[in-house]
């Protein structure tokens, strides 16, 4: 089979994109601890404020130290704002949302999550310096979309 030079040519540069893209992704998962979504989970956002866990959005610390936050993200907040964790241990965020498609960074770290009605996401993350950090949210979810942000709050020692 021959193939012209000049179709040879862009066979090559499509081959080479397509490496340059995988290689990225693999890098990043393997370098920056980047992860795809695994937790399936469901809830119906019709009755959260019932619901034993996300009825009550808050922090609770658990005997070893480590944290379990659970946040309700809505028309434009994150509840609860500020969110205090502890300083080096674990802490997982169990998240949902009780209106539209949500996004939950925070800034400066790789928690980044998306925050879908009807499923709850969750990650773990262990925060190495104390402070305060930003929670963004990144996905467009209307007029008060760039005003929606929160506050974490990483402390030594939780009261
Ligand atoms: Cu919530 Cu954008």
């Amino acid at each position: 089979m021959s193939v012209d030079a000049y179709e040879r040519f862009w066979m090559w540069i499509a081959g080479l994109l397509i490496t340059v893209f995988l290689g990225a992704i693999l890098l990043t998962t393997g370098l920056q601890a980047v992860h795809p979504p695994s937790h399936i989970e469901t809830i119906d956002p019709t009755t959260l404020a019932d619901d034993r866990e996300f009825g009550k959005p808050g922090v609770t610390v658990r005997e070893d130290g480590s944290a379990v936050v659970v946040v309700v993200a809505q028309l434009f907040s994150f509840s609860p704002d500020p969110i205090e964790v502890p300083l080096g241990k674990p802490v997982t965020f169990r998240l949902t949302s009780a209106d539209v498609i949500h996004g939950f960074e925070i800034v400066g770290t790789n928690a980044n999550a998306m925050v879908v009605p009807g499923y709850v996401s969750q990650f773990t993350v262990t925060f190495e310096r104390a402070g305060e950090y930003v929670i963004a949210c990144n996905e467009f979810c209307g007029v008060g979309h760039h005003m929606m942000t929160g506050k974490v709050v990483v402390k030594k020692a939780l009261p």
